[in-house]
């Protein structure tokens, strides 16, 4: 699947990630108003990936639902619409009118690092992480998917309280907290100073936390973080994701990625001779 954020929501360009090989897209995430986002620099490019902080910026769900529905008419892969909020009413909403314009599943982002009073900041807390996912969940007969964040001292612990309070899957992880300072000027090069790293650097801290949630979870799993090729796919499967997440390399090599990734993953299967993709999701856990 496209990650969230990477290539915002236009029917083309998701068209174009669709043709090169996505199974199904998530949309950049929407909140019940429009929102501006962070004045630039929004991204940097890291030793190992990119830094990006750009703060949110979306149209709001009432300007966006015409646009899902040309969105659906346009793809022939399920639509995930990626949804934040300020309050549990808020997620719900948006989820709902998500999903009344055709999204196939809502992805909760409860796990952005650098806008107050939402995304990690609502992740973090079992409480209120449990809270809006009740409200999401009496809201919507669709999947509802659970987006966390690497930034927090127990992600088992927050895995527990989505799924308890009834997440149909999660996704892990969203961007490591992260900044960038340029040495001749001392002036922290992001517009908002603080943001998210994503690439290549982070890919074992996603693969070690889907491999600690697979041990007690009993939804199935989504791994992103630092994907940019078969193995890397593979590496995720095995940790127990049973589905996997492309962003940043989307920019790096181009939406051929997605077809790139899955036939490689065929070809190690086919050479390992197992039968289906299943036999090797959680296989690290009995070896
Ligand atoms: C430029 C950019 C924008 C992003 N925007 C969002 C977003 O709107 N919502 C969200 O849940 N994640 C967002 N993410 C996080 C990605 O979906 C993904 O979780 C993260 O980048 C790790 O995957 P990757 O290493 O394959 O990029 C964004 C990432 C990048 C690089």
């Amino acid at each position: 699947m496209l990650a969230s954020g990477i290539l915002g929501y236009s029917p083309e360009t998701l068209a174009r990630i669709v043709e090169g090989g996505a199974g199904a897209v998530v949309t950049k995430s929407i909140g019940l108003k429009p929102r501006m986002g962070y004045a630039n620099p929004t991204v940097v490019e890291a030793s190992c990936g990119l830094i990006n902080a750009m703060g949110l910026p979306n149209p709001g769900i009432h300007e966006f639902v015409d646009e899902l529905r040309e969105t659906k008419k346009a793809l022939s892969v399920p639509v995930i619409v990626s949804v934040y909020g300020y309050s549990e009413g808020e997620y719900a909403e948006v989820a709902q009118k998500a999903v009344e314009a055709g999204a196939d599943a809502v992805e909760l982002n409860v796990s952005c690092p650098h806008v107050k009073e939402t995304g990690s900041e609502i992740g973090q807390n079992p409480q209120v992480l449990r809270d809006v996912v009740r409200a999401v969940k009496a809201a919507v007969k669709k999947p509802v998917i659970v987006k966390l964040s690497p930034n927090v001292t127990d992600i088992v612990e927050i895995a527990e309280a989505a799924e308890k309070a009834g997440a149909d899957a999660l996704t892990m992880i969203n961007t490591v907290r992260a900044m960038s300072i340029d040495a001749e000027t001392a002036v922290p090069v992001l517009g908002n100073r603080v943001g998210g790293l994503s690439g290549p650097a982070i890919k074992p801290i996603a693969l070690r936390c889907v491999y600690s949630v697979y041990e007690s979870a009993r939804v199935p799993l989504i791994g992103v973080g630092g994907i940019s090729g078969w193995r890397d796919a593979v590496e995720f499967l095995l940790a127990g994701a049973s589905a996997v997440q492309i962003g940043t390399a989307v920019a790096t090599k181009g939406p051929r990625v997605f077809r790139d990734v899955a036939r490689g993953i065929d070809a190690y299967l086919k050479r390992k001779e197992f039968k289906s993709v299943n036999d090797v999701v959680g296989l690290s856990h009995h070896r």
